[in-house]
């Protein structure tokens, strides 16, 4: 089989490997389908403190069931399936309550191990989540993204009644203005971002207001409408933001960050307990997928509003130099295997 490799930072090759045998409790998947998301792009440079080289990258991914290992039902071959990247031991703490996306042995396919841009993948049998036949293959592949904001909303709790800002119209931003209106109905969801082709696709994506915050204090634009946030995504991610969704949020707002940053946030503790504000944080997804393929069931969120490009993995090296140069008019890029 081919596989897409990053052999160590800046340099990728497309790398024949033996196909793998699915051991107990694992099955082989031929992968149809796989995004490309800003963790692999970082990868690839050099730039993820988790990463291990050599790695075949991709952590959302689609394919067929094409094999199964011992003690795995056997029909479950030729199933469409998504595939969680989240791998998780089962019993430490954050396992038992619930939050296997930060178990203490955490293993991220296509980061700890080896992932989805690659003909065949072998995953854990539970990883691979059946999609129903009236699902398409491009909203399947976008499972695991739309699970990001599954999982920043199952803390939030939004409701009908909410203000909702999100800093970003990246993919992650977009997703959650997705979840916020189609699915939880959010009466107003205002977007910022500092690019106008961004803040147009989360209009697209059902943004209520958007608004540049690059040419103008979004702190004056709000004041100046009487608009308190209530529920406040950070999906933007520089440090700096924290501080200002902590002055411009209303008394009893959640407020959820979804960054890496190492760099500090300057916060003062009065901004946040003066108005008791909550501040969450969302990492990766907590058993979110059953949550995602329901949402796509009933046609609440629609992925293909987030799709821009497609290209053969052979061109994958185009495709991610596309992807990390040009935000303007990308969102989500898909490559396909074996079409
Ligand atoms: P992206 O880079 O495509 O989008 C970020 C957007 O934020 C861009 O459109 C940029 O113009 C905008 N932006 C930057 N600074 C801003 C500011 N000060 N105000 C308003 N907009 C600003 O990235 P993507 O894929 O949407 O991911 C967003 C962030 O989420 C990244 O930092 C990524 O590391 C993080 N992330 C976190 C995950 C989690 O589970 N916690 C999962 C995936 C991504
Ligand atoms: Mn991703
Ligand atoms: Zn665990």
């Amino acid at each position: 089989m081919k596989s897409v490799v990053i052999q160590q930072p800046d340099e990728l090759v497309i790398e024949e490997r033996p196909l793998p045998t699915p051991e107990a409790g694992d099955v082989r998947v031929k992968i149809t389908l796989a995004g490309i998301c800003g963790s692999d792009s970082h990868i690839y440079r050099g730039h993820n403190p988790f990463a291990k080289y050599p790695r075949v990258i991709g952590h959302e991914f689609f394919g067929v069931i094409d094999a199964v290992g011992e003690g795995v039902d056997s029909a479950r071959i030729g199933q469409r399936v998504s595939v969680d990247p989240v791998i998780n031991c089962g019993h430490c703490y954050p396992c038992s309550v619930g939050k296997p996306n930060v178990c203490t042995s955490l293993v991220v396919l296509g980061v700890h191990r080896d992932g989805g841009f690659s003909e065949y993948a072998v995953v854990p049998d539970k990883n691979a989540w059946h999609i129903p036949d009236t699902i398409p293959d491009k909203h399947a592949v976008m499972v695991e993204p739309f699970t990001i904001a599954a999982n920043v909303t199952g803390h939030a709790k939004p409701t009908e009644h909410d203000v909702a800002l999100i800093y970003g119209a990246g993919p992650m931003g977009l997703v959650t203005v997705q979840a916020l209106k189609g699915v939880y109905r959010v009466k107003q969801v205002i977007v910022v971002d500092r690019i106008d082709e961004r803040l147009a696709m989360a209009q697209r994506s059902g943004a209520d207001w958007v608004f540049n915050n690059g040419e103008q204090s979004l702190q004056a634009a709000l004041d100046e409408k009487g608009i308190k946030p209530t529920l406040i995504v950070d999906a933007a991610c520089h440090p700096s933001i924290l501080q200002e969704a902590i002055a411009l949020a209303s008394p009893a707002a959640r407020i959820v960050l979804m960054g890496f940053s190492s760099e500090p946030s300057q916060v003062v503790q009065q901004g946040i307990t003066g108005k008791e504000l909550s501040i969450f944080s969302s990492r990766l997804n907590a058993n979110k997928f059953p949550v995602v393929i329901d949402w796509l069931k009933r046609g609440l969120i629609d992925p293909e509003k987030l799709i821009t490009h497609t290209f053969d993995y052979h061109h994958v090296t185009d495709a991610i130099e596309l992807f990390e140069k040009d935000q303007r008019q990308c969102c989500k890029v898909l490559l396909t295997f074996g079409q």
